[in-house]
């Protein structure tokens, strides 16, 4: 049997609507390693394109090779992470590498057992490098391809579901070429992201439309079906916010758990009892200021955070107390250079704006 009789309809469409249509010139698809393959789809996993391309960019040139991310400090690869997020990604892409050092020969593995093994790496994301890295015919399943498969198949159910999930991964294999699966992998994306999109898909220039089952019912926007609403707590916190009178201020690194691992932060705790403490052992408070700063929100997967910024302004640094890599005092300028978390790094940046005390 030649390769040409066995390849899905919708895959022969795919690719040669790609030659013409797909997306050729990003970055990742430019001298392409298998760590920078990877490197992008760490990267994508949570995050859009056109917000990647920057941080990809400097990534890239700062650590070109998988031997320069494993040689890297923790601190140089959550920088350049620093603003994209979900920082587990790239404490697991750090983890990676070096297991990649030790036990791989300083490679990636080409085996899909192998590859799924790696910290941060699941089915979707050992299919893409397989795919784009060596034109290896594994599927990937990420959003994009969810949504194109459940509309031309008309797959109901929210695809997050276990069986309609298995559904998707079953079609998903059936679709992908022998040969060419790299420009397969990048095309379906390319569709999801340019043509079939969320809303107003623009099935007028889709090479699927004729046998796609969503556009001959006009039913596309039912297509995937969405997730089930959730209710998200709200937690509540208090910042410490500890301010000497050149406007440095007191910031600690976050424990290896949690949200935020590792990033520098403002000192955080559920009550203001903690928080006192702390101030306590680290200034003499002695002519301080203080007041409630606006609240900060900001939405984590599972829970809302409303946080109120403890404002204590103008103490009086201990110069006894150790200053360490866990904790320390940082002009506003200097913590712009810190891993920060998204929503801190914008709270110090208007915090001068917001100082306003009365004039006495
Ligand atoms: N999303 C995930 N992987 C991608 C890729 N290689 N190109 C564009 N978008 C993507």
């Amino acid at each position: 049997m030649s390769h040409a009789s066995t390849q899905s309809e919708l895959a022969t469409a795919l690719l040669s609507w790609h030659t013409r249509y797909g997306r050729h010139d990003l970055p990742w698809q430019q001298s392409r390693t298998p760590y920078r393959v990877w490197l992008a789809e760490i990267m994508l996993q949570q995050t859009q394109v056109g917000t990647v391309i920057p941080y990809y960019l400097r990534f890239t040139s700062e650590l070109p090779k998988l031997v320069d991310l494993a040689a890297a400090s923790e601190d140089k690869v959550l920088v350049l992470w620093s603003g994209l997020g979900y920082y587990r990604r790239a404490r697991q892409l750090h983890q990676t590498a070096k297991l990649c050092i030790e036990q791989h020969a300083g490679q990636l593995p080409k085996d899909p057992d192998a590859l799924l093994d790696l910290p941060g790496i699941g089915r979707s994301t050992a299919g893409a490098i397989l795919a784009q890295a060596w034109n290896l015919p594994y599927p990937i399943l990420d959003g994009n391809v969810k949504r194109v498969l459940t509309r031309y198949h008309g797959i109901a159910g929210w695809p997050g579901r276990r069986k309609v999930e298995r559904k998707l991964w079953n079609l998903a294999e059936t679709h992908v070429p022998e040969r060419q699966a790299a420009t397969y992998t990048q095309a379906i994306m390319d569709l999801g992201a340019t043509v079939c999109r969320r809303n107003h898909p623009r099935c007028c220039d889709c090479p699927l439309r004729i046998t796609c089952y969503a556009h001959a019912q006009q039913r596309t926007s039912e297509f995937p079906e969405v997730r089930p609403p959730r209710q998200r707590p709200t937690r509540q916190a208090t910042l410490l916010v500890l301010r000497d009178r050149q406007g440095r201020i007191l910031l600690e690194r976050r424990l290896q758990t949690g949200v935020w691992q590792g990033l520098w932060s403002l000192p955080q705790d559920t009550t203001i009892g903690p928080l006192r403490n702390l101030a306590q052992a680290h200034a003499g408070l002695e002519g301080c200021r203080q007041q409630n700063l606006p609240i900060i929100h900001h939405s984590f997967s599972h829970y809302h955070w409303h946080a109120t910024p403890w404002l204590i302004d103008r103490v009086t640094p201990f110069s006894g107390v150790h200053e360490s890599d866990q904790c320390n005092w940082w002009t506003p300028q200097q913590a712009m250079d810190l891993a920060l978390p998204a929503p801190i790094r914008k709270f110090l940046n208007q915090l001068e704006e917001n100082l306003n005390w009365p004039n006495t």
